[in-house]
């Protein structure tokens, strides 16, 4: 058995910032509900035209974590990609990856579990190299969530809130089994799977002809729903509760953490969390303000910026945790 490690991050965002006033040029909403309620000061939307999609950001931050890890891209033996915006309905991004990348026909998975995704994708890379199958597998999140917002003032409880952009791991064998992933926690209760969703197009209720046919102005099941208080209450509840799980699987405190990479869902779920934990504003790492949340690409986006400004360091311990649609929710535990 071989721990893994985190060798190479990487992340890109879309050059194209929307503030909270720019958003209000559009719908009727403005800059001081959405701080208030969210932290966000402003996101990321690709430009249309632009030809940057939920693939190529991918694929952005994806070279530089294999740059960054110093090894060729055809080190890579397996590819896992985090997002519920893929470029089309099927195949999933993963091979248009290994495409774009130029790799070698290495497997390529595609995870379907949202804000957590990044979290399920670290745990599968994390299982692959421990038991010694794959020795480098690139984990990729990435989300082109705003080609598919409402951006009316209908839509405007979930639409000021997500974000564009994509990060990227390559993670590797580790010498010993004392550093590297430690630990991945994953859960889901999918009594709650309409509570934040997408539900059409999908085969189990309207397809895409389905939609057309009707043609009804007032059809809403194309754009994102979320039950915007009923989710902040899980999320608290679950973000706790895997965090403590993860610490716990390996006799750690919480005094023991060093840096806490959040998902970042809202800055006030981070903070409770802070609070509750009672950490220090240098042992939790927020960077929502900029971005908004960009679900499966908003951990490694997070975790390349702390790692970039130097807030994580050999030695430390960090703790990833997600909740999100599904429910789905998980923690990694890291001994940097
Ligand atoms: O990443 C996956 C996990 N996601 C989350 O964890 C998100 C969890 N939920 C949240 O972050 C919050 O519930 C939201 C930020 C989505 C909403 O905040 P809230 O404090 O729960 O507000 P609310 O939905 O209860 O809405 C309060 C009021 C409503 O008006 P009335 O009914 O009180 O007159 C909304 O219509 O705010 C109104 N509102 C807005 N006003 C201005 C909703 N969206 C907006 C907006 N601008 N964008």
């Amino acid at each position: 058995m071989y721990n893994s490690k985190i060798i190479g991050l990487g992340h890109y965002v879309p050059e194209n910032v929307v503030t909270n006033d720019d958003l209000s040029k559009v719908m009727d909403t403005n800059d001081a509900w959405i701080q208030e309620r969210t932290g966000i000061k402003e996101r990321r939307h690709v430009v249309k035209g632009d030809g940057d999609t939920t693939t190529t950001m991918g694929v952005k931050a994806a070279k530089i974590a294999i740059e960054r890890a110093g090894i060729d891209k055809d080190d890579i033996d397996f590819i896992v990609f985090a997002t519920l915006s893929p470029d089309y309905y099927f195949p999933g991004p993963g091979v248009l990856v290994q495409r774009d990348l130029g790799i070698k026909t290495v497997g390529a998975l595609d995870v379907r579990n949202q804000c957590s995704g990044f979290v399920y994708g670290i745990s599968v890379a994390d299982q692959y190299i421990k038991s010694g199958m794959y020795k480098n597998v690139l984990v990729i999140g990435s989300e082109l969530h705003s080609h598919g917002l409402d951006m009316t003032t209908r839509g405007r409880s979930v639409s000021v809130i997500f974000g564009d952009g994509a990060g990227a791991a390559v993670l590797s064998r580790a010498e010993d089994n004392e550093t590297g992933i430690l630990s991945t926690h994953l859960h889901s209760e999918g009594q709650h799977a309409e509570e934040l969703s997408l539900i059409a197009p999908g085969m189990g209720k309207r397809w895409v002809t389905d939609i057309i046919e009707e043609a009804d102005p007032n059809d809403e099941s194309y754009f994102p729903y979320m039950n915007g208080q009923f989710v902040f209450k899980n999320a608290v509840v679950r973000f706790s509760e895997v965090i403590m799980e993860g610490l716990q699987a390996n006799n750690l405190e919480v005094s023991d953490i060093d840096m806490l990479v959040p998902h970042q869902a809202n800055l006030r779920i981070s903070q409770f969390i802070q609070k509750k934990f009672k950490l220090n504003d240098d042992q939790v790492f927020n960077n929502i303000m900029n971005y908004g949340n960009t679900t499966a690409a908003s951990i490694p986006i997070a975790l390349t910026e702390a790692w970039e400004q130097g807030k994580v360091k050999k030695g430390d311990l960090v703790i990833l945790a997600a909740f999100g649609s599904g429910f789905t929710w998980g923690s990694v535990v890291i001994k940097w």
